[in-house]
């Protein structure tokens, strides 16, 4: 099958995990440039201070995507780097270093889908409280307004947040990204209804522009299964998918939180503060919201979690939240299963959860717009005679993007595939050990960029858009 004319075959990246240049031409701190500052706080202490020198070599970055072929490329904007105090003067450098990287694309035709909150928020609005202040609402919609109307011109697709879940969960449960908070699930849910008001703010505030292009959010998506069909096994992973997605795509797509989650948040105490007009903006901006976007890594196989039982907490990184924390009650846990395939880190690799998870959201939110946003394989590259045979990666995107093909004839709206990553990118919390690009980074030879296997294979893939998939 060939995936349709305008289906847009991309690639994904983030302004903190590439760019670098982290005190340059005006740009403000942000909060993870102090977070990784604190020690033990990343692998080998690494930070984002130069990542892979994006900032001054965007131009070879974007030369060599057009190279590959690739239609799209997802970039987020460092909102410090517009504002370096989260509001007040704009940073004029700021706005010229993306209008650059946006003709840049455009010059060989690149179409740019930007995200405006990919996690690095200023400083300045941590230190007033972050998402738990709700003054951070309005900084948000006026940043979002000062990029719709320095971009909007040639930006037709923008992304208001990635991954909630992972700011959110692990900035007020886990502790593991800023502020570093553990175990506050009263702050965890009230962040994410601020979050979702600026969201929908923020879509309400694009279509007044009539800029007409189109605007959604991108949430991780790792559709929770039961371990087998014991009763409770299915309620727990019913309760998974209600805190873990529901939560997150009912309110932009349908305008209210779920019936279920909200009766288990008023039982707990932990319904957020709300008024009348965020409850109404979040109404009025759902008809608005033009797609959603999903992060598929991997699903997540749940079990119900008995008295006697610990949790198990994943490893460090992981697309997910340490299993259990989100539902904030330890009703289930997730476990890895015998008979499923895992990477170095412990993620299944899974197309058929990433075909069921879709056949999941159509049963729930029918024939919305999808954009998948990112997915991606993270390996430790193996270099054989100077090349790097990056082959697990290839049959990862391979089998991912044929379960997409069956989706797509099963009727799902899907319109545009992003690989996560570009280019190899420092991870989070895991420095560079784990790489995701068609394009390797050389940290012993002054960062020089060099094509792997995957550069010429998705080459290939967009050439033919797709049709010898099946038959590889
Ligand atoms: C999702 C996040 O958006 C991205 O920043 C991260 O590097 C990848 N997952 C891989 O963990």
């Amino acid at each position: 099958m060939k995936f349709p004319h305008d289906f847009l075959f991309g690639a994904a990246s983030a302004a903190y995990q590439l760019e670098g240049a982290w005190n340059e031409d005006g740009k403000g701190m942000s909060n993870w440039d102090e977070f990784v500052r604190i020690p033990g706080k990343t692998f080998e202490g690494t930070t984002g201070d130069v990542a892979v020198d994006h900032y001054h070599r965007y131009r070879e970055d974007v030369r060599l995507m057009a190279e590959m072929g690739l239609e799209s490329y997802r970039f987020s904007i460092s909102w410090p780097r517009i504002f370096p105090d989260g509001g007040g003067q704009v940073n004029q450098k700021g706005l010229d270093f993306y209008n650059n990287l946006i003709d840049e694309c455009l010059k060989y035709g690149i179409v740019p889908f930007v995200t405006l909150y990919h996690w690095d928020l200023p400083l300045a609005l941590e230190k007033q409280g972050g998402w738990h202040n709700k003054a951070t609402i309005d900084a948000f919609v006026h940043y979002a307004e000062v990029c719709f109307n320095a971009f909007g011109d040639r930006v037709k697709h923008f992304i208001t947040f990635n991954e909630m879940i992972m700011f959110c969960g692990n900035g007020y449960l886990t502790g593991a990204h800023p502020p570093g908070i553990t175990n506050d699930p009263k702050k965890y849910f009230q962040v994410t209804h601020n979050v979702f008001v600026a969201h929908a703010r923020a879509v309400l505030a694009y279509k007044r522009l009539k800029q007409f292009g189109e605007i959604g959010i991108t949430h991780v998506f790792n559709p929770a299964f039961a371990v087998d069909n014991h009763e409770d096994n299915l309620f727990a992973a019913r309760h998974a998918n209600e805190f873990d997605t529901y939560w997150y795509y009912d309110p932009v797509l349908k305008g209210h939180y779920p019936e279920y989650v909200l009766q288990q948040l008023q039982k707990s105490g932990l319904t957020p503060d709300w008024d009348p007009q965020e409850l109404a903006d979040l109404q009025a901006a759902a008809p608005q919201n033009d797609f959603i976007g999903l992060n598929y890594y991997q699903p997540m196989r749940v079990e119900k979690l008995h008295e006697v039982q610990q949790p198990i907490e994943h490893s460090r990184e992981t697309s997910t939240l340490a299993p259990g924390k989100a539902s904030f009650d330890n009703v289930y846990r997730t476990v890895k299963m015998a008979d499923k395939i895992y990477t170095k880190w412990d993620w299944e690799i899974s197309p058929e959860g990433f075909l069921d998870g879709l056949l999941m959201l159509q049963a729930r939110y029918g024939n919305v717009k999808i954009y998948i946003t990112e997915n991606g394989l993270g390996d430790e590259d193996p270099i054989i005679e100077g090349e790097i045979c990056d082959i697990p990666r290839i049959n990862y995107i391979k089998t991912h993007l044929i379960a997409l093909q069956h989706a797509i004839e099963k009727g799902l709206n899907v319109k545009g595939y992003y690989a996560w990553s570009v280019i190899d990118l420092l991870s989070w919390l895991n420095g560079y050990k784990k790489q995701y690009g068609f394009i390797y980074v050389d940290h012993n030879d002054n960062l020089a960029r060099r094509k792997k296997a995957s550069f010429y294979w998705y080459q290939h893939v967009i050439a033919t858009r797709g049709a010898e998939l099946q038959n590889q």
